[in-house]
């Protein structure tokens, strides 16, 4: 069993990361470790978060990973990323409500497809906000912010740390400066390149991407990404 985790209490600097032991948290985990940013897993459980820290340090070995619940998670970073399924993304943020607190910022990064009721993944589910991004905004404390992001980025792309990524990453969210401060957390990542695309009520079609992105992966075999050309480079100066 891996050592517990040092004392929660002190804010890491880093960023949490709340459904790390899955697909796309693992993967984000494993690249902000290696780009140097300390960062915090969140798991319902918290011997699952050591666990998954504690594998993510083994394939990073210079990261430095901490695994906790995810309540206690959230009170380690003023970033945090929501990365879990449509389906528990309400119970989640039902859960942190009480943990957030105003200065935080959530990227969130949930996808509500259709497969969260059985359907198929290449479809998109109706929520009522307009999206899942909006409904987060609708469930998050007053004071924290909320930025729409990593839909198109890959979560095996992300996990394969010998692949370079060269590929954009679409940012929706109600004030530029929460956006700004979302792009220098994910711009650490070596080949990723933060686009802002607008207001939060865009993430109803950036979310939609992923459906998109779905059926390109299963025609060509791949795990694509997106890449927006005659953009500025200088986004966020
Ligand atoms: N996979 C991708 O390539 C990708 C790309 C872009 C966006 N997304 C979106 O990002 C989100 C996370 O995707 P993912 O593929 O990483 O999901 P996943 O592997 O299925 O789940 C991520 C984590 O969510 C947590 N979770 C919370 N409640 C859960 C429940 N009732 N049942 C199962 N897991 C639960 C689990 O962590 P604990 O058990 O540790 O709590 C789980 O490891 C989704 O909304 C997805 O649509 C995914």
């Amino acid at each position: 069993m891996p050592e517990p985790s040092a004392d929660p209490r002190a804010d890491s600097g880093g960023i949490c990361i709340i459904g790390a032991s899955g697909a796309l948290g693992f993967g984000l985990a494993l690249r902000l470790g290696l780009a140097g940013t300390p960062v915090t897993i969140g798991s319902r459980a918290a011997e699952r978060g050591e666990e998954t820290a504690h594998r993510a340090k083994e394939l990073v070995p210079s990261g430095s990973f901490q695994g906790y619940d995810n309540v206690t998670a959230v009170g380690t970073s003023e970033v945090v990323v929501l990365s879990v399924p449509y389906r528990n993304q309400s119970e989640t943020l039902g859960i942190l409500r009480h943990a957030l607190r105003p200065g935080q910022l959530v990227i969130d990064a949930t996808v509500p497809l259709a497969a969260a009721v059985g359907g198929r993944a290449t479809r998109m589910l109706g929520v009522w906000q307009g999206s899942a991004a909006q409904q987060t905004g609708e469930m998050v404390p007053k004071g924290v912010g909320v930025v729409s992001a990593l839909h198109t980025v890959s979560a095996s792309a992300l996990t394969d740390l010998a692949q370079g990524l060269e590929e954009d990453v679409l940012l929706c969210g109600d004030e530029r400066a929460e956006k700004q401060r979302a792009a220098q957390v994910i711009e650490r990542i070596a080949g990723l390149r933060c686009i802002d695309c607008g207001r939060l009520e865009m993430a109803r079609i950036t979310e939609s991407l992923t459906a998109l992105l779905i059926s390109v992966n299963a025609r060509h075999k791949t795990h694509a990404g997106i890449k927006l050309t005659r953009v500025p480079d200088e986004q966020w100066e």
